[in-house]
Parts: structure tokens; sequence; C-alpha cells
């Protein structure tokens, strides 16, 4: 396996399937809402490595749609921790130029998640460094739907013709609209499954699947899938 080289291309766009939370508390004999705490130390450590390299856009798998399937004491903790994540790192997203985006059905949030997510999204607006897309409440299909839905709307409004549909009109209405497709996906615990993540962004994505757990997450491991899909592009390079 090739080393990572911090002189060749880095992607602009990486997403992560943060996957793996309760099998680490499963190992360490935890309850499952530590396994999720562990993973929010994580998600700050990937800010940190995504700020070091140089990464533009961060688009993080937080809680999908099928996620309010759980028993309901873990939701809770699981909006908890993210309202306590967002309370206490907002002044350090600040600090470190990170501006914070969300996409899903965020409406269906607690309001306490929703205040916190608001302000901080408020609050690191200006900032042009490191964009962290959160996934909240997220599914692609149900993205694909609301999108389809406005834009059945603007037809119907006579804002638009069936003929003025293509690509680019399309992805403008996802959630995603303004952000660029991801270039390389990481999907972390091993599974393989695409878990109603960003289907349509990914079209193009290197798509690289580790067996590290989320919880156990540090900037090496995001290296290795760097260097992974930097041989990838050497090899396309080279056609
Ligand atoms: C998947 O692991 C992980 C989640 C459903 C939650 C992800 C949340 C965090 C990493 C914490 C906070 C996030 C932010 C943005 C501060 P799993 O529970 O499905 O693990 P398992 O498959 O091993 O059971």
């Amino acid at each position: 396996m090739s080393a990572f080289d911090p002189t060749a291309e880095i992607p602009q766009h990486v997403a992560i399937i943060m996957d793996g939370n309760g099998r680490w508390a499963k190992q360490q004999g935890r309850p499952r809402r530590e396994g999720h705490r562990a993973g929010a130390d994580s998600v700050e450590a990937a800010l940190e490595a995504c700020g070091e390299l140089g990464i533009k856009f961060l688009t993080l798998y937080a809680f999908s749609s099928e996620n309010w399937k759980r028993p309901k004491a873990e939701v809770s903790a699981l909006m908890k921790l993210l309202a306590h994540f967002l309370k206490e790192k907002t002044p350090s997203l600040i600090e470190n130029n990170i501006r914070l985006q969300v996409i899903g059905r965020t409406e269906m949030l607690p309001k306490s998640s929703r205040t916190e997510l608001e302000r901080s999204i408020e609050k690191t607006a200006d900032n042009d460094g490191l964009t962290l897309v959160v996934a909240l409440s997220y599914g692609s299909r149900e993205e694909i739907v609301d999108a389809t839905r406005a834009l059945m709307q603007k037809a119907t409004n006579g804002e638009i013709q069936p003929e003025d549909l293509d690509n680019e009109l399309f992805a403008q209405h996802l959630y995603t609209g303004e952000f660029p497709d991801p270039d390389l996906l990481i999907r972390t615990s091993g599974e393989l499954r695409l878990s109603n993540f960003l289907l349509w962004q990914i079209s193009y994505s290197e798509i690289y699947i580790t067996d590290t757990l989320w919880p156990d997450f540090r900037q090496p491991h995001l290296e290795a899938a760097i260097a992974d899909y930097q041989r990838r592009h050497r090899r396309y390079g080279g056609l």
C-alpha cells in the first residue's frame, strides 16, 4: 500500500459514514451511548485532521431517517449529545474558521437540538475554511423526493418547464445544492453498504471501507484513506 503524500492531490470533499459506535461500546463492555460519546471525540479529531490536510468539505452521516426506529432512550441520548457537542464546540468551530451546515429533515429534531444547530450555523456562517456538513434525520431517497416535490411545485407555478430539467437543475434542488459532490466516501467498521447516504452525489466518488470502528478513527486512518484515493487517481492519470 502506498503512503499518504501530502503534496499529491487531496480530496476537496470527504464524506464519512460514521459506523461502529455500538460495536466499540460492546467490545469495552460499556453502554451504547458511551460509544456515541467516544464517536463525538472522533468527530472533533476529524475536524482537526481535515483542517490540517486542507480538506474543504467534510460531510458526516450523524443520524439517518431510519435511525428514528432505534429505542427511544438511544435516540434521546444521541440528540442530547448533538446539542451538547454544538454548545460546547461552537467557539472552537469559530476559532478554527469552520462553517457548520446541516442536511436532512431537521424539522423532525427536538427543539433543543434545532436551537443549538441554528445558533451554531448562524455564528459560523461567515467562516471560509472547512465546511462541516452534518447529515441529521437524513435519507437520500427522502432528499430526492423533497427535491422532486420542489421542482414539481415550481413547474405547477409556471416557474420552470419540463424541458428545463437537467442534472444540474436537479442537483441544485437537493439539500446539498451549494456543495460540490464528495470526492471520497469513507465508511468505518467494515459494512459494505451505502445506507441511503448521498446516493445521487456519490455517483463518481471513490469509496473506501475500513474495519476501524468510528470511535477509533483518527488522522492516520484518514491519511490511509487519502493514500488509497491518491493511488487510484495516479492510476487514472497514467492512462
Ligand atoms: C453509527 O454507529 C453511528 C450513529 C448512528 C451515530 C453517529 C453519531 C456520532 C458519531 C456522535 C455525535 C455526532 C456529532 C456530529 C457530534 P452504530 O450505533 O450504528 O454502531 P453499530 O453498528 O456498531 O451498532
